[in-house]
């Protein structure tokens, strides 16, 4: 019997990370499933390096696709994998494709299932992301969620309070841990930035996958490289056709390869500002005290604007905005979420393990 993570993507792995090494200090067995959703070194391998998570037990290699088919790849190998040896308990994080086919092929043979980062909701339901976040969590019989206002979305939904565990925020845990490999300084140096600097990262299909958008986007990031260097280390979605609407073509924008986590997170923390479509960056931005401006119409991340350092921006608003912060400079205090304090690992384990030792005395009884 067995607790069994689910991993996929590259925000899976480093709110995994901390969820594992809590449950393994607690000794529970447990096995570790990549997906291959994500399979380049750059998005996958380097985390596994940097952030002492266990080799996978097993992947699934199910690569790329169209929706359909991505989560029917994830879903036709994990029931295949669960009917020789059903887990006793599935763990699954975010929202990515990964997450919702897992919390299906669970519901369907009857496996308890666990979501970290539940509750979180945009209210924008072309986002994919959305759509995986209110599946699973409607599936979920441990909810897990990182800020108090997703408890209200999940009960409005109708999942049973005792469900719900607020427990802090597992990506955070994996900051504060490796806070001090974070060294700005020499990750510049390799960049050849000195001064101020913003950081760039962009993915999502509403910024980059439409011509007009990511047109729109190209002009504003070259206004804003105007402003300050920019570091655009680019995911491979969106890439080839942010590169092909010139968006490298200005002195001043930075295009390099998806970084590893060490180096990327010490590039974020020495920067002016960060210009992000990321969820888990907006997260990151707000704990270490940095602008960050996310190119988003909506946010499923609220704390990180009413606690942190965030602030939704258009494409047309954001060279304005980049302005203001590099007069206003770096706050010197800022709030961070309550529980986001590098400690929701170990409160997940021990909410983790008592459900179990209550569900084996109940079948021995
Ligand atoms: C996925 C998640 C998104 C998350 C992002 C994090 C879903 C629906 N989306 O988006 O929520 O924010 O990961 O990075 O699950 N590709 C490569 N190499 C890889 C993986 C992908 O080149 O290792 C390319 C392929 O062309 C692929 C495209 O990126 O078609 C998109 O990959 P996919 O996993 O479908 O979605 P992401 O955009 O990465
Ligand atoms: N990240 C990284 N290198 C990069 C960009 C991101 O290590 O070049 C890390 C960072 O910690 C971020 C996480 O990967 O929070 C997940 O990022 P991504 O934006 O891909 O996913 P999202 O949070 O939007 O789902």
């Amino acid at each position: 019997m067995t607790v069994v993570h689910i991993t996929g993507a590259r925000p899976n792995f480093p709110k995994a990370a901390p969820v594992l090494a809590a449950l393994a200090r607690l000794g529970l067995e447990q096995r570790l499933v990549h997906t291959g959703q994500h399979y380049d070194d750059r998005l996958s391998e380097i985390f596994f390096r940097e952030l002492d998570l266990p080799r996978p037990d097993v992947n699934l290699g199910v690569g790329s696709g169209s929706h359909a088919s991505q989560t029917a790849a994830v879903m036709v190998a994990l029931e295949e994998l669960f009917s020789s040896e059903p887990p006793e308990l599935v763990v699954v994080y975010g929202d990515v494709n990964s997450t919702v086919a897992a919390a299906l092929v669970c519901a369907k043979i009857g496996v308890p299932l666990a979501h970290v980062e539940a509750g979180l909701r945009s209210f924008d339901l072309t986002m994919p992301e959305e759509i995986n976040r209110k599946v699973t969590d409607a599936l979920s019989d441990l909810a897990f969620v990182t800020s108090p206002e997703a408890i209200g979305h999940l009960a409005r939904e109708g999942v049973p309070d005792e469900r719900i565990h607020l427990v802090g925020n597992p990506m955070i845990d994996t900051l504060l841990t490796h806070l001090d490999r974070f060294e700005p300084g020499p990750a510049q140096a390799a960049h050849g930035l000195n001064g101020r600097y913003a950081v760039a990262t962009l993915h999502r299909p509403g910024n980059v996958d439409g011509e007009a958008q990511a047109r729109a986007l190209v002009q504003a990031m070259h206004k804003c490289a105007d402003l300050m260097p920019i570091l655009v280390p680019l995911h491979p979605r969106g890439r080839a056709r942010l590169l092909e609407l010139g968006f490298a073509d200005h002195p001043d924008i930075r295009v390099v390869d998806p970084l590893g986590y060490v180096e990327f997170m010490s590039l974020v923390r020495g920067a002016e500002a960060v210009l992000t479509d990321s969820g888990g960056v907006q997260e990151e931005t707000t704990v270490l005290g940095v602008p960050c401006l996310t190119l988003r119409p909506s946010t499923e991340r609220p704390a990180t604007i009413t606690h942190g350092t965030n602030r939704l921006v258009r494409a047309d608003t954001l060279p304005a905005e980049l302005s203001q912060i590099a007069d206003r400079g770096r706050p010197s205090s800022w709030p961070v979420p309550p529980l986001w304090d590098g400690q929701a690992g170990p409160r997940i384990a021990a909410i983790v393990s008592a459900w179990l030792a209550d569900r084996s005395s109940v079948a021995g009884a």
